[in-house]
């Protein structure tokens, strides 16, 4: 199976999951990425089975709009059932990276407010230690060459995202180099560097539930 292919599988995992807990005032929180977008392609079918979704990006609310599904503000909202989104890596604790696409601190703000977090991801995604995937860090732009300096010295290659503007106006520094032994302690020490918005780290709130697309099917991790 191609790695879309196995990003359909999941998605369509996903929509399992949650299709019989859906009621006509459930809003779902949805999150950002190619995996999110199969899960949205797939989503569109339900929408009468549902109220609508608090979306973790412009991208995926314009989606989210185009199939007809009703977008809601989080502050209108509270919490939300379920959160759906993809990942660039999670490990066996279900502690992820996420931000390749730059969404992260919406994605974070959406998963904090949900009851279960489902993480939908390709095999590939699955290590046994994070960091080889480079860990995004979103700052407020004047404070960007100070967070570098920040993050050298905790022995991160720290390379700017040029051309890269975050749904919040902000910037994104990706952190190379950067094996990550204890996610929920580095989450926290990288939040405390003044000028960062957040970073990539989902560990202190990590995934409830992992469907994860492999050769032999979707394998479910709790
Ligand atoms: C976006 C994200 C995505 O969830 C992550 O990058 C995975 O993306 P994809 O599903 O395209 O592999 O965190 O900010």
């Amino acid at each position: 199976m191609t790695q879309d292919e196995l990003k359909d599988a999941v998605a369509a995992a996903a929509i399992a999951e949650i299709e019989s807990r859906l009621e006509r005032d459930t809003i779902l929180g949805i999150g950002t990425g190619s995996t999110a977008n199969l899960f949205i392609d797939r989503l569109a079918r339900l929408r009468h089975h549902f109220q609508g979704a608090v979306a973790s990006s412009e991208a995926s609310a314009e989606r989210l709009r185009g199939h007809g599904i009703e977008v809601f503000e989080l502050n209108s909202v509270g919490t939300v059932p379920f959160y759906i989104d993809g990942a660039d890596e999670v490990n066996a604790h279900l502690h992820m990276i996420k931000g390749g696409g730059a969404a992260l601190t919406r994605e974070k703000i959406v998963a904090a407010c949900a009851e279960r977090f489902i993480c939908i991801a390709d095999g590939s995604k699955k290590v046994e230690r994070l960091g080889a995937f480079p860990l995004p860090v979103e700052v407020i732009p004047m404070a960007r060459s100070y967070v570098a300096r920040e993050l050298v010295k905790l022995g991160a290659d720290p390379v700017y995202r040029e051309g890269v503007v975050t749904d919040n106006g902000n910037q994104i520094i990706d952190c190379y180099d950067f094996m990550i032994d204890d996610p929920v302690a580095m989450e926290a020490r990288l939040n405390a560097i003044v000028g960062v918005v957040t970073n990539g780290l989902f560990a202190a709130r990590g995934a409830d539930v992992l469907l994860l697309g492999t050769e032999r099917g979707v394998e479910r991790l709790t």
